[in-house]
C-alpha cells in the first residue's frame, strides 16, 4: 500500500478505535449559504455545534472523522509555489458536546474536549506516523481583549505531553482563533503542530458562538459578540497534501505521491511549459473535475465564476504552449486513477469532459484574442493592464502568463490594483449620491437619519424596495421597472410603469411572496464587477444612469441553495440577511401620472 492510500487509512481508522464515526466527505457545494464553497471539514458539521442537530441519533455517537474534500478561492493566485492548492483534502476529528469525559483513555462515544484532542493528536503524529519528536513545536493562543489566553491548553502541552517551554509558543488571533466562516458561528482558540516549521495540524476548541453584527434589535447587547457556548466542541483539521510532504521526504505537494502522476502525464505534453505551469495545470484540472463532479458549471456567477476562472486559465497556458493535446483529459484520467475509489462522482467521466470540451469550444476565441491584444502592447502597465482586463476578461494573472516578458517587466500587482481602486472609487463617486436610483436621505455618500435606529430602518427598507421590484416582476409583469423610489425610516415609496390598478389580490400575492422571502432569511451581499459581466449575471438597472465601468451589484440569495432572487445594479446598504427586515406590508397603491404607479409600504 502507497503512502497516499495508508496515511488516509490509518487516520480513520485510529479515530474509529476512539469512539468516532466514519462519515464520508460532504460536497465541495456547501448547505450552508454563508460560503462559496467547502473550505473546511467542520463545514458539514455546523449544525451539531449548535445543537441544532443531534450526532447521537445521526451518528450513534457525539465523535466523528472525515477525510474532506476542500476548495480555497483565496488560494487560486498562490498555485505554483510548493504550497498552496485550490482543491485539497482535510482530514479532521470532531466532537459536539456535551463533553462526557475529556479522559484521553476512554474511547467511548461521548463528547471530549482539550485534552483528548491534544493528547490523541500527538500520539497520531509521532507513534503512528513516527514523526520525530524533535521536528515538533506548538502554538496556542496567547488572548486579547475579546478572549482570554488558552491556558488549558499550554498546561496539557507542558505538563501531559512534557513539550519544553521553547517548544510552545503563543499566537496572535489571525494564527490561533478560527473564527466563523460566515458572519456568525462557532468559533475558538486553537492549538496548532507544525513539523519541520511546517503546520500541520490545526486543533480547534470551539468555546464561543460569534453572533451575527445586525443581530435582531431585541438582543442588541449581544451583536457580533463571543458568548461562551454550554457544550464546547472539537474541530480539527490536517491538511493531507501537506502532511504527504512531510512523510514522504519530498520537496513540495507537487512531488507527493498524491501529484506525482498527473504531473508526468501534463509534462508528456506540455513540453513547452514551464515548471510553474505544469503545476498550475496540474492543480487547475484537479479541482475543477471535482468541482464539475459535484455538480458547479461554468457561470458568471459564484462558484461557477471559480470553475470558469480555472477553466480559462488552463485554456490560456494550453493555448500559449501550443498543446495540441487533450490536456485536460489527460490530467483527469490520473485524478479519476488516485481518487475514484474514494469519490465514486468522478466516474461520471463522459459529463466531466464535456463540461470542459464545451467551456474549451466558447472561450478559445475570446481568450485567444485577448492574447493577441495582450502582445500588441510594448509596454504594460498597471494602466493597460486594468484596460485588458476591463475589455477581454482576462484576469491579471492571465495577462501575465500571456503577456511578452519584456512588455510586463514594470508591472506589478500593486499598480494594477491601484487602477482598479481608481475606479471603485469613480464608480462609488458615481452612484453614491443615488445609490442605485433609490431616493434614500444621504449626505456626501453616507446614509444620514436622524439616529441609529432610523439608518438601521432605512436599510431594511432598501432590501425591501429590491424585494418589491422583484415580486412585481415575478407576480405582476416582468415588464415592470422601476421608475422612481423614495425611502425614509417611515416608509419607502416605488414609482413603476404599469396601466392598471392591482386588484386586492394581485397586491396580496405581491406582499405574500416578499414576507416568504424574508422569512427563508436569504443572505444579501454584493460583488464588484465589469459592466458587461454584470449584464451577463442578468443584473436589474431601471434607471437613467451612466454606469461607471466598474459596478457594484446587489444579490439576494444563494446560487448554490434555493437560487438568486434578486440581482440588481446598486450602491448599496442593505441589510445581510432577509430576516432583519421583520416583515413586509404594503399599505396604499395608486397612480401617480399616465402608465405609473406608485406602491407605498412599510416594514414590521
Ligand atoms: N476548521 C479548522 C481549519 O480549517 C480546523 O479544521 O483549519
Amino acid at each position: 500500500m502507497t503512502l497516499f492510500n495508508k496515511t488516509r487509512e490509518d487516520f480513520l481508522e485510529f479515530f474509529k478505535k476512539r469512539g468516532h464515526k466514519i462519515v464520508p466527505s460532504s460536497s465541495l457545494i456547501p448547505d450552508d449559504p454563508s460560503v462559496l464553497l467547502t473550505t473546511a471539514g467542520m463545514q458539514q458539521f455546523k449544525k451539531y455545534y449548535t445543537g441544532e442537530l443531534n450526532p447521537q441519533s445521526d451518528f450513534g455517537s457525539n465523535r466523528t472523522t472525515t477525510l474532506q474534500k476542500c476548495f480555497r478561492t483565496s488560494d487560486i493566485e498562490e498555485v505554483g509555489d510548493d504550497t498552496h492548492l485550490t482543491f485539497f483534502e482535510m482530514m479532521g476529528n470532531f466532537s459536539f458536546g456535551p463533553v462526557g469525559s475529556d479522559d484521553p483513555t476512554d474511547f467511548s462515544l461521548s463528547g471530549y474536549f482539550k485534552r483528548s484532542a491534544i493528547v490523541w493528536a500527538y500520539e497520531f503524529i509521532t507513534n503512528t506516523l513516527e514523526i520525530s519528536p524533535e521536528r515538533i513545536y506548538v502554538t496556542v493562543f496567547e488572548g486579547d481583549n475579546q478572549t482570554p489566553t488558552d491556558k488549558e491548553s499550554y498546561a496539557i502541552w507542558k505538563n501531559e505531553i512534557g513539550l519544553s517551554e521553547d517548544k510552545i509558543k503563543s499566537g496572535k488571533r489571525e494564527d490561533n482563533f478560527w473564527g466563523p466562516t460566515g458572519v456568525e458561528g462557532p468559533c475558538g482558540p486553537t492549538t496548532e503542530i507544525y513539523v519541520d516549521n511546517v503546520e500541520v495540524w490545526n486543533l480547534v476548541f470551539n468555546e464561543y458562538y460569534k453572533t451575527r453584527i445586525n443581530a435582531d434589535e431585541d438582543n442588541a447587547d449581544q451583536r457580533g459578540k463571543y458568548v461562551k457556548v454550554k457544550n464546547p466542541g472539537i474541530d480539527t483539521g490536517m491538511g493531507f497534501e501537506r502532511l504527504l510532504v512531510m512523510l514522504e521526504g519530498v520537496k513540495n505537494v507537487f512531488e507527493t505521491s498524491a501529484f506525482s502522476s498527473i504531473i508526468s502525464e501534463i509534462k508528456k505534453s506540455a513540453v513547452k511549459s514551464s515548471e510553474r505551469e505544469v503545476r498550475i495545470l496540474a492543480d487547475h484540472i484537479r479541482s475543477s473535475a471535482f468541482l464539475i463532479a459535484d455538480g458547479i458549471r461554468p457561470s458568471n456567477k459564484e462558484a461557477g465564476y471559480v470553475l470558469r476562472r480555472l477553466l480559462r486559465r488552463i485554456i490560456a497556458i494550453k493555448i500559449k504552449n501550443d498543446i495540441h493535446s487533450d490536456v485536460f483529459q489527460i490530467g483527469f484520467e490520473q485524478v479519476k486513477n488516485f481518487f475514484g475509489k474514494y469519490y465514486p462522482e468522478l466516474n461520471n467521466e463522459k459529463e466531466i469532459l464535456s463540461v470542459w470540451n464545451d467551456e474549451f469550444e466558447k472561450f478559445q476565441e475570446s481568450i485567444a484574442k485577448g492574447m493577441k491584444e495582450v502582445t500588441k502592447y510594448q509596454k504594460i502597465t498597471g494602466k493597460e493592464a486594468f484596460y485588458i482586463y476591463e475589455s477581454f476578461g482576462l484576469p491579471y494573472e492571465l495577462i501575465l502568463e500571456l503577456a511578452v516578458p519584456e512588455s510586463i517587466k514594470d508591472l506589478n500587482r500593486e499598480d494594477f490594483e491601484n487602477e482598479y481602486k481608481k475606479h471603485q472609487e469613480i464608480s462609488r463617486a458615481g452612484i453614491a449620491n443615488k445609490f442605485g436610483g433609490h431616493g434614500l436621505v444621504l449626505d456626501t455618500g453616507e446614509l444620514k437619519a436622524g439616529s441609529n435606529e432610523e439608518l438601521a430602518r432605512v436599510i431594511k427598507m432598501h432590501t425591501a424596495t429590491h424585494l418589491l421590484q422583484w415580486s412585481l416582476r415575478k407576480n405582476i409583469d416582468l415588464n415592470i421597472k422601476q421608475m422612481g423610489s423614495d425611502i425614509n425610516p417611515q416608509r419607502l415609496r416605488f414609482d413603476f410603469n404599469f396601466d392598471r390598478k392591482l386588484t386586492p389580490e394581485e397586491i396580496k400575492t405581491v406582499e405574500l411572496d416578499i414576507n416568504r422571502v424574508i422569512q427563508k432569511d436569504l443572505p444579501v451581499y454584493f460583488k464588484e464587477m465589469p459592466k458587461e459581466e454584470a449584464l451577463l449575471v442578468g443584473a436589474l438597472s431601471f434607471f437613467r444612469q451612466k454606469y461607471p465601468d466598474i459596478v457594484k451589484i446587489y444579490f439576494i440569495g444563494s446560487e448554490t441553495n434555493g437560487g438568486i432572487v434578486s440581482t440588481e445594479f446598486c450602491g448599496g446598504p442593505h441589510v445581510n440577511h432577509t430576516l432583519e427586515i421583520g416583515s413586509f406590508k404594503i399599505t396604499k397603491e395608486e397612480s401617480v401620472a399616465k402608465g405609473i404607479r406608485r406602491i407605498r409600504a412599510t416594514i414590521g
